[in-house]
């Protein structure tokens, strides 16, 4: 196989219809561990992110605030750019899709899907959640109410504008039986594979009981269902149809998804690519959802739990931590607060704050601040060859994309360092005034540190910057503690 130097992940674009929450947050640290890691590996990245901004569930929100839809999406798209700096996602674009840019792709692309012919007019008539801004056959719905949202759906009937997607149907599913890689865990294929193969019916691609939405060209009483809009932004973020951006990167390596849109982005967008002549993305990354206490986060019952907050309490490198270390992405999980104060005060307080703090005490303590630049193997071999293997170990694990056993491979190092001076008892060494011995154990933690620090970055970058700091020169500069114990969890 070619091999790729290049890198392009997506996470989905969120819908400003409210403020962020955790979800959204998960899905952007997972994106850009991805992405630092893969940046880590010499590969040049690009990873987009953005906000979904058209279509009748954001017109009825800005209607709920007495807001025209362009100003309420304005403000809060404003909202996601600025989560994506609190949580420091180094994302080299963001798209929003009410932008020219991508206004000017969506309609060239809907012009190459109407010269393949298949796009033609029919009346609809169906079940509708605005929530999910889906159409539901009756028998997937619960007593009438939308299977994500516990919604009553709505009933819709109107003329509009298909998309022949039964025509890709056995394609799209060729593809994903023979691309077993495809779909990611695989856990999730079986689900799609069965649903095409219950069978697939073409897709209504415009809608005309409400306005906000790309005008569909030529018959302005219509607009472009948000879904084949939304979809669109993985390419005209990269500069479709003719951008440089676009040649160099595309077809995506990764979108990153949460388990509700998988239909979307395997049926519909594959569907809409092999129509227009584009090639498919490699990776359709799924993760699971973040509930609270097994409940969907809602922002109509208030359930809901907002990361900036968060960040503004315990610190963008903790909440980073937490939830790559604590939740499995394959499987749902709870959040709890209780749980992200445990993490702080035990992994990373006690852990990782404790072995550098402690460390760059004794080097000033010990040495005058001075780090050894020489080893006489007194001590520490062992230490300093599973150090030396940690790189190796988290790659074996990011492979996989196992968040959370990388980060256990480098608290593996972190407990043994701090076991290390434990049995070394350097304050002994001291007293005793045997230079060699403690200099060869001081030059042993500091290796290990580096290690640490290098392979911690795509997951806390900020924490890793700040011991590189502290450590990365010949001189040690030792700073406040990186990750304080929170006392009064209440
Ligand atoms: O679906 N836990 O937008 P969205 C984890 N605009 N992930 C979650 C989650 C949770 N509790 N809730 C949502 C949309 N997500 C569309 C996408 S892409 C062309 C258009 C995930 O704001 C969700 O699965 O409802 C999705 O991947 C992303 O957050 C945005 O959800
Ligand atoms: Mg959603």
């Amino acid at each position: 196989m070619e091999k790729r130097n290049k890198f392009y992940i997506t996470t989905a674009i969120d819908y400003p219809s409210g403020k962020p929450h955790i979800g959204h947050a998960y899905e952007k640290i997972l994106a850009d561990v991805i992405a630092r890691w893969q940046r880590l590996k010499g590969k040049e990245v690009f990873l987009c992110t953005g906000t979904d901004e058209h279509g009748q569930k954001i017109e009825r929100y800005a209607k709920r605030e007495n807001k025209t839809p362009q100003d309420f999406v304005h403000g809060m798209s404003a909202e996601f750019l600025k989560l994506c700096g609190v949580l420091n996602i180094s994302n080299d674009d963001f798209i929003r899709t009410t932008e020219q840019r991508h206004i000017k792709a969506a309609l060239v692309l809907l012009e190459k899907v109407k010269q393949k012919g298949d796009i033609y007019k029919d009346k609809y008539e169906g079940f509708y959640c605005v929530d999910c801004e889906s159409f539901y056959c009756e028998c997937d719905l619960n007593q009438g109410n939308c299977p994500v949202h516990g919604k009553k759906a709505e009933w819709i009937e109107e003329q509009g504008y298909f998309f022949k997607m039964s025509k890709y149907a056995q394609a799209v599913l060729e593809h994903i039986e023979k691309n077993e890689d495809f779909i990611f865990p695989k856990t999730r294929r079986n689900e799609i594979i069965n649903r095409i193969k219950e069978g697939v019916r073409d897709l209504s691609i415009s809608r005309s009981n409400f306005t906000w939405g790309i005008p569909w060209p030529g018959d302005e009483k219509h607009v472009i269902f948000v879904w084949f809009d939304a979809l669109i932004n993985y390419i005209s973020a990269a500069g479709y149809p003719q951008g440089e951006r676009f040649k160099k990167f595309w077809p995506a390596d990764i979108h990153m998804i949460g388990k509700d849109i998988l239909w979307f982005h395997t049926m519909v967008w594959l569907s809409i690519l092999l129509a227009a002549d584009i090639q498919l993305p490699r990776t359709i990354f799924v993760h699971g959802f973040i509930n609270l206490s097994g409940e969907k986060i809602s922002k109509s019952t208030g359930a809901t739990v907002d990361p900036v907050e968060l960040v503004a309490k315990y610190g963008t490198d903790s909440l980073r931590y937490f939830l790559l270390r604590e939740f499995s992405f394959t499987e749902d999980g709870n959040f709890s607060e209780a749980a992200l104060i445990r993490r702080i005060n035990s992994d990373l307080a006690n852990d990782l704050g404790n072995l550098v703090y402690r460390s760059l005490t004794m080097v000033e303590k010990y040495l005058q601040g001075d780090l050894p630049q020489s080893y006489s193997q007194t001590s520490g071999k062992e230490l300093f060859a599973f150090a030396q293997g940690l790189s190796g170990a988290v790659d074996e694990q990011m492979r996989e994309y196992n968040f959370s056993q990388s980060l256990a491979k480098i608290w593996e190092v972190i407990n043994a360092a701090n076991k290390f001076i434990e049995d070394t008892k350097p304050w002994i060494l001291f007293k005793e005034k045997k230079e060699e011995e403690l200099k060869d154990f001081i030059f042993v933690l500091a290796h290990v540190i580096k290690k640490v620090q290098e392979n911690l970055f795509p997951f806390m970058p900020q924490a890793s910057e700040a011991i590189k700091e502290q450590f990365g020169s010949e001189k040690v500069k030792k700073g406040k503690p990186l990750f304080p114990r929170i006392e009064n969890a209440d």
